[in-house]
């Protein structure tokens, strides 16, 4: 009985073909609306644009700065792109902690401790004079009206500092860079990290024309045609387009295979009834739909005894690595008991089997409904194109992509099934979105020395 009382409350975490078909054409109904003129404003999916118009060819050079800020890590790095024959890029890099009191204060603190962190890094290089045009990555959901201009929508994962969102950004790290007063930079763009992901998978395959994100946050972008992008003047060519996927769902689509684990989940975070599909499918929230279940199965006396710990209340405690370590096949029961004992949890052996069943439900479906966004988009793609079948390349980042054990796998059969008409290729960024977001700035550069 209480075994079927647990596999009941795990049934509402499968989804069938059905479900998940009708989970792609609702993300393709979403984006129809962000791109027209007429429903964008009040779109979930914001598809906004990012004045990104082709991916690089190689003529990119020069040394620039790029920051990259919104995931796991906060870097700064010098980015050395040679072009010609031997085309090359050097990257030097220093990864810098943002204390949650940053994260969650005010503006101002948080863009003096991204220049104090400039001026480390300077200081390390020694090359504090020179003057360098910089991209910045600035992985939120900004509304640019230029390459270097985006006003922040909202926060999204952990960051609530003050007095940013409705602000530009460009203008924010600008106006902090004056207050050191202790060296001049040129900012030159502004660059989602899906972009910026794409960008830099692009300057090694020609083919990759979208950048997908499955790390603290999920998110995806693609270049869109200039004629679908009404609130973007101009018909001609392409131009990479923002999704901000996360927000699907925000008008209550997904309502029917939201369970009251994610709305427990979404009443507890800093954004309550913000970035539903996010919260569903991504590494910042797995652990905390993990913790509701574990929380409810205990209470129905199903776990660890009964007893609800104080390590079971705390939030974030599952974070994308363990979850990942008790999803590993090659870890043993006992092994899995350890993980959960670091925590703080004493498990039995039926416990840790129950745990590592909640883990996989849980990231099964989150590998799901991210590939039935994905099938969407690819094949939105291949009918902007006019093609029968279309053959693509996505770039890819992000920890819960990279370390989980089954994650790109479930999600990559996924994509096939719900989009048989499209050949994908999935390649994962190694070198970041720096990278990418300093080929950006060069062709930005470039741009501004036409323009003058
Ligand atoms: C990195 C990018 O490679 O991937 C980051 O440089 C990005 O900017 C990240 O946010 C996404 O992964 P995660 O898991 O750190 O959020
Ligand atoms: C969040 C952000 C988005 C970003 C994603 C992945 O969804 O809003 O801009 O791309 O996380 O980091």
């Amino acid at each position: 009985e209480q075994a079927r009382q647990i596999q009941q409350t795990m049934a509402e975490f499968r989804l069938s073909k059905t479900q998940l078909l009708e989970v792609k054409k609702r993300m393709r109904v979403e984006i129809e609306r962000g791109l027209k003129k007429d429903t964008h404003k009040e779109a979930t999916v914001k598809m906004l644009p990012t004045f990104v118009r082709s991916t690089p060819d190689g003529t990119e050079n020069g040394d620039f700065l790029a920051l990259d800020l919104g995931g796991t890590n906060f870097r700064v790095l010098l980015v050395k792109i040679r072009s010609g024959k031997r085309r090359s890029v050097e990257m030097h890099n220093k990864i810098y902690a943002i204390p949650i009191e940053v994260m969650q204060g005010t503006g101002e603190e948080l863009f003096d401790h991204i220049v104090h962190c400039i001026s480390d890094f300077l200081d390390y290089m020694g090359m504090k004079s020179a003057r360098l045009p910089l991209g910045f990555t600035f992985s939120f959901p900004c509304l640019q009206t230029s390459l270097d201009a985006g006003i922040l929508v909202t926060w999204t994962k952990g960051f609530k500092a003050t007095d940013c969102e409705g602000e530009d950004v460009v203008e924010l790290l600008r106006e902090a860079i004056k207050r050191k007063e202790e060296f001049e930079l040129d900012v030159v763009a502004i660059v989602n990290d899906t972009v910026g992901t794409m960008m830099t998978c692009a300057y090694e395959e020609p083919t990759c024309e979208v950048g997908l994100i499955a790390g603290t946050g999920s998110n995806a972008c693609y270049m869109e045609e200039m004629k679908n992008i009404e609130i973007v003047e101009g018909n001609e060519g392409r131009m990479c387009v923002n999704m901000e996927w996360g927000a699907f769902g925000d008008n209550g689509c997904l309502d029917d295979i939201r369970t009251k684990y994610d709305q427990a989940v979404d009443e507890n975070s800093l954004n309550e009834g913000k970035q539903r599909y996010e919260k569903m499918c991504s590494g910042m929230y797995l652990g905390e739909i993990v913790r509701q279940i574990l929380i409810d199965l205990t209470k129905r006396g199903f776990l660890f005894r009964g007893q609800i710990s104080e390590t079971l209340k705390t939030r974030g405690i599952f974070e994308t690595k363990f979850l990942s370590q008790i999803e590993s096949d090659r870890l043993a029961l006992l092994q899995v008991r350890s993980i959960l004992q670091q925590l703080g949890l004493d498990s039995t052996c039926d416990d840790s089997i129950i745990v590592k069943e909640v883990c996989g439900t849980v990231s099964r479906r989150a590998a799901q409904i991210c590939g039935a966004g994905m099938a969407a988009v690819v094949d939105k793609i291949r009918e902007n194109r006019g093609l029968d079948h279309l053959d693509i390349t996505v770039g890819v980042d992000g920890t819960l992509y990279k370390l989980h054990p089954h994650f790109s796998r479930i999600f990559l059969q996924t994509v096939k099934e719900l989009a048989p008409k499209c050949d994908v290729n999935f390649l994962l960024s190694e070198d970041g979105s720096g990278k990418g977001a300093a080929l950006i700035t060069a062709v930005g550069c470039r741009q501004r020395e036409l323009g003058a």
